[in-house]
Order: C-alpha cells, then sequence, then structure tokens
C-alpha cells in the first residue's frame, strides 16, 4: 500500500497531486487542496494524476474532517474506472467513508436469471470498501428501472409476482447479511416509489402487488436481515412540497403500524440556478419532521448540474461550491448521518448521458483535480 504524499497548490492553479496518485492510499493520510481549474479543463489525461504544482495549503481529506463531525461521506461507485484507474481508487479510499454501488447491486446484476445470483462485482465493491474502512450502503432492493427481464415477466404475469420478489430481497439480504462474512450494514430496500405530485407510483411492483406492497417488503427485508438498517430512498422530496408530503405521510404511515423501516435516503439530484435545489429552510424542516418520526436521514444521491444555471464557467463553478456547501452545512445542522455524492469525479456522471449535454456535476473534475466545490465542502466540514 502506497502512502499519500501532501499535495500542494497554488489558487487557480489547477489541482496538483504528486505522484502518489497510484497505487491505493492509506486512509486518512492528508490530502491536499487547492483552488481548482475552470469547467471542462484537462491538461492531463483522465485517469492519471494532475500534475504536480508547488503550493502551500495542504487539508485533511473530506473523510477525516466528516469523522470529526459524526458523519459519513460517501461516494456512488461504478465498477469500470474501480478497476481500470488507479487515480479513480485513490481518490475514493483517500477522501470517502461510505460507498454505494451505482449499478451493480440492483436486481438485473444481482439476479440475471431466476434463482441464479451473481454477486461478483458487487462483492469487488464491498471488499475495497472494506479495505479501506469504509461503510456500504446497499443499493437497491426494489425499484422499477434496472430489473432482469425474466423479473419484469413474473411482474406483469402477476403469478408468484410476490415470492419471485421476496425470493429476491431475501437472497440479497442473506449474502450481506450483518452476522455474516460480507456485512451491508444500510439498505435501500425501495427506490422512487412515490411519483413528483405525490401519488403512489403505477409501478410494475404497485400493479403486481397492490397498493399496500411496501410495507411487506421492509418486512421480508427485516426478517432476512434483522441487523440491517432499512430505507425508503427517493428524488425530489429534499425540500417541502407536494413529494415530500408524500414521502412524509408515506413513511409516517409505515412508522405508525410498526413496519420496520429505519430511514429515509434523500437523493438530492439537484442543480445551480432558481429554484433548482432545495432552500436551506425548507430542506432543514423536512429533515426535522423526518427525524421526529425516528427515522434516521441520509442524503444518498447528491449532485449539483452546471447546465440549469449561467455565467461564465467560474461563477457556475461558484454556485456550484456554493450549493454544495449550503447543503451538507444544513444536513450537518439538521442531524444527517450519511452524506453521499452519486460518484465523485465528472469523468464518470451519469448526467451527461441522461440530459444529452455537457455537464460537471460533481466535487471532482474530469482530471480527478478537485473542484471549488471540494474545497467548500472541505470548509464546511471543518466548521468553518
Ligand atoms: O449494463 C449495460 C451494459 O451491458 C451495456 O453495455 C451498456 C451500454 O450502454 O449499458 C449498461 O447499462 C447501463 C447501466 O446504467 C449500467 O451501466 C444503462 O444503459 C444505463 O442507463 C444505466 O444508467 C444508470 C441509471 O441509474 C439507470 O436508471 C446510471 O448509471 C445510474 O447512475 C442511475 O442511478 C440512479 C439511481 O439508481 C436511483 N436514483 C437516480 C439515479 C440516476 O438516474
Amino acid at each position: 500500500m502506497t502512502a499519500v504524499r501532501p499535495v500542494r497548490l497554488n489558487r487557480r492553479a489547477g489541482l496538483t497531486a504528486g505522484a502518489s496518485l497510484v497505487g491505493l492510499s492509506t486512509p486518512g493520510t492528508a490530502f491536499a487542496v487547492g483552488e481548482p481549474a475552470s469547467m471542462n479543463r484537462q491538461d492531463h489525461a483522465p485517469g492519471t494524476a494532475p500534475p504536480h504544482r508547488p503550493g502551500l495549503q495542504v487539508a485533511p481529506p473530506l473523510r477525516d474532517l466528516a469523522d470529526a463531525r459524526g458523519i459519513r461521506i460517501g461516494a456512488a461507485v461504478a465498477s469500470r474506472p474501480l478497476v481500470a484507474e488507479p487515480a479513480y481508487r485513490e481518490i475514493l479510499a483517500r477522501e470517502f467513508s461510505s460507498v454505494t454501488c451505482e449499478n451493480v447491486m440492483k436486481p438485473s446484476f444481482l439476479q440475471p436469471s431466476q434463482g441464479r445470483f451473481d454477486f461478483q462485482a458487487a462483492d469487488a465493491i464491498v471488499a475495497f470498501a472494506t479495505a479501506h474502512g469504509m461503510t456500504i450502503r446497499g443499493h437497491t432492493l426494489v425499484w422499477h428501472n434496472q430489473n432482469p427481464a425474466w423479473l419484469e415477466r413474473v411482474a406483469a404475469s402477476g403469478e408468484n409476482a410476490s415470492a419471485a420478489l421476496r425470493d429476491h430481497i431475501t437472497g440479497v439480504l442473506t449474502h450481506y447479511r450483518n452476522d455474516g462474512p460480507v456485512p451491508v450494514p444500510a439498505w435501500d430496500v425501495v427506490n422512487e416509489a412515490i411519483t413528483d405530485t405525490g401519488a403512489l407510483r403505477d409501478t410494475l411492483w404497485a400493479r403486481a402487488l397492490g397498493p399496500g406492497y411496501l410495507a411487506d417488503l421492509f418486512r421480508w427485508a427485516n426478517e432476512a436481515d434483522p441487523d440491517a438498517r432499512l430505507f425508503y430512498n427517493d428524488y425530489g422530496a429534499e425540500g417541502m412540497g407536494r413529494k415530500a408530503d408524500a414521502v412524509y405521510e408515506l413513511l409516517r404511515g409505515l412508522v405508525q403500524d410498526g413496519v420496520p423501516v429505519h430511514g429515509v435516503g434523500l437523493q438530492m439530484h439537484v442543480g445551480i440556478g432558481a429554484r433548482q435545489s432545495p432552500s436551506r429552510p425548507d430542506l432543514a424542516a423536512n429533515i426535522a419532521r423526518l427525524r421526529a418520526l425516528g427515522l434516521e436521514v441520509h442524503v444518498t444521491e447528491m449532485d449539483v448540474k452546471l447546465q440549469t444555471g449561467t455565467g461564465t464557467d467560474d461563477e457556475r463553478l461558484d454556485e456550484q461550491a456554493k450549493v454544495y456547501a449550503d447543503i451538507l452545512g444544513t444536513c450537518i445542522e439538521a442531524g444527517v448521518t450519511s452524506f453521499t455524492f452519486w460518484g465523485f469525479t465528472d469523468a464518470h456522471s451519469w448526467i451527461p448521458g441522461f440530459t444529452g449535454k455537457p455537464d460537471g456535476a460533481l466535487p471532482f473534475d474530469t482530471t480527478y483535480a478537485p473542484k471549488p466545490a471540494y474545497h467548500a465542502l472541505t470548509r464546511v466540514l471543518a466548521g468553518g
């Protein structure tokens, strides 16, 4: 294992990581920070270390700062760059204390054909996380996307749908039981079951199992692993509003009925520009009411789109940094216990593929240089 050398930088000079961005870091090693390059700037190949530029400032990594604040700081991880890119592994291990599989724990990956589970890709990520002292958020047991064809067929037929879904949940949670060799402490049991207007989403599962199906999912999960912390996860329900109210009511009902639900994941796919992210008071109020139900609150998928804003590259990056900082600061004050980004480098973000436009929604740029967002997050975690 290679120790990480401190990195130095110049203001507005792009980042600098010495030759140390190869191999794996020792968790907790200090990482030099600096003011980053502007959006899309790239002065070296992706996956390689940014060039070294001498400077002065050295700051602890996000995960060390987060530890001191009692919060986990996480990133969604994709299998391909984890295998192929040393810089990806290096930064992931150094900066983050929690990992979510971006795709490979979803049903299409874990049970590609009925009764045949394939944990290989997911276990590789879990092994990396464990080796680097990171916790794992399991994502996701039940969703209306990324299901294998056989499961969609079973759901559509209506016959044995409930048994098939229960078997999936049981098979996955048995493999990842917390008293077993590959523990996964927290799971997004169900993802995005509420519509933008606050109705129960009309999904293959709602149709096959009926409107009360969500309670069953949590009960099945709890039976399979009584030690797993079970979350409801959704987007667009972060601040106050129709959808947030519906998610709150859903959870209030589940808690009231004694359903084993332990937390809520606020995805936090937001952007710069007017009304593209929740206001601090709204976010704080929503978190407070969810916590008042006895639930743990995690931010599970944060990224901040630039394409929703205006201004120069530098102005947009500064605005992005402020959005990241405001939301993290609010969440820490409100008692959020885990804060995960949906990726960490613009080299591997779902946003350009999804929107069809270039962007730069994450705290590290495509060259793995930290952006103003990274430094703003650092300052918030440091209590500044
Ligand atoms: O697995 C196939 C592969 O075999 C094929 O070669 C390749 C060619 O495009 O596609 C691969 O599937 C892709 C899959 O990711 C795995 O890489 C799909 O095309 C692609 O659409 C899929 O996108 C994922 C998306 O969920 C699916 O809806 C994104 O990477 C992932 O970031 C995104 O994550 C979701 C969260 O789970 C829930 N919240 C929203 C978030 C963003 O959409």
